[in-house]
C-alpha cells in the first residue's frame, strides 16, 4: 500500500519522508492556501522533496480547454506532477486529452461509484474518493472505496484508487483491509498511526525495570 501525504506543507512532507511514509503528495487549493506561499514555488519544492513520487496539483478552470492549458503549464514544473481534475464532464474531456499526451491525471471530488467508473473510462491514472466528506453527511465513505475497487477489478482498469479526505487512523486501516492502492493521509493522522497506549506503557515499564539491572554496561 502506498501512502501519500495530503498536505502542501514542505516541512511536514520532509518529516513524512524521514518516516518512510511519503510515496507521493496530494495538494488542493485549500491546502496550498494554508502555506501562505506561491503555488509554483510550493509545487516545485514539494516535487523535489518526493521525486520520483507523484505530486497532485489541482487545476482551477472549469472548462476543458482551460483545464488542459493549466495542466500543460503545471506539468512543466516537474516530471512528477500529476494533474488533479474535478469530476465533471468537462473534466473527463480534459482527462482523456491529457492522458493521451502522457500527462497523468487524478480525478478528484469523487463521491459515487458511477463517477469513479466514468473517470476510469476516461483513462484517469488515479481517482480520489473523498471518504471523510461522505461520512460527514451520514453516507458510507469506505463502502464507496469497496465499490470502486470491485469495478476496477471487474474490468481490469489501470486506474488506482487514492483514498482521500481521511480523518483518522481507522480510515487508514479500513483502506488497507480493502486493498486500496493508496491512502493520502494528513500529517496529523500519519503521526497517530504510530501510537498505542500499550506501547507507551510498555516502554515506560521496561525503562523502570532497567533501573533495577545492577550492571548496565554492554
Ligand atoms: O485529498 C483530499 C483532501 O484534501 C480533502 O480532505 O479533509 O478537506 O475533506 P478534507
Amino acid at each position: 500500500m502506498k501512502f501519500f501525504v495530503d498536505t502542501a506543507d514542505a516541512p511536514q512532507i520532509r518529516a513524512a519522508m524521514e518516516m518512510g511514509l511519503a510515496d507521493g503528495v496530494t495538494t488542493n487549493p485549500t491546502l496550498v492556501s494554508k502555506t501562505g506561499r506561491g503555488f509554483k514555488e510550493t509545487l516545485a519544492e514539494i516535487c523535489e522533496i518526493v521525486k520520483p513520487g507523484p505530486v497532485s496539483a489541482e487545476v482551477l478552470g472549469l472548462e476543458a480547454d482551460q483545464m488542459i492549458d493549466e495542466a500543460r503549464r503545471l506539468s512543466d514544473i516537474a516530471e512528477n506532477i500529476v494533474i488533479k481534475i474535478p469530476m465533471t464532464s468537462d473534466g473527463m474531456k480534459a482527462v482523456r486529452t491529457l492522458e493521451e499526451e502522457g500527462i497523468r491525471t487524478n480525478v478528484t471530488l469523487v463521491f459515487s461509484a458511477n463517477q469513479g467508473l466514468l473517470a476510469c473510462k476516461a483513462g484517469a491514472s488515479f481517482i480520489s474518493p473523498f471518504i471523510g466528506r461522505l461520512d460527514d453527511i451520514g453516507h458510507n465513505g469506505m463502502g464507496l472505496v469497496a465499490e470502486l475497487l470491485e469495478i476496477i477489478e471487474n474490468y481490469g482498469f489501470d486506474t488506482q484508487v487514492i483514498v482521500a479526505s481521511i480523518r483518522h487512523p481507522q480510515h487508514v486501516k479500513e483502506a488497507a483491509l480493502l486493498g486500496a492502492h493508496i491512502a493520502t493521509v494528513p500529517f496529523a493522522v500519519l503521526e497517530k498511526l504510530f501510537k498505542h497506549t500499550l506501547t507507551d506503557a510498555g516502554i515506560k515499564s521496561f525503562l523502570a525495570d532497567w533501573e533495577k539491572v545492577p550492571d548496565k554496561t554492554f
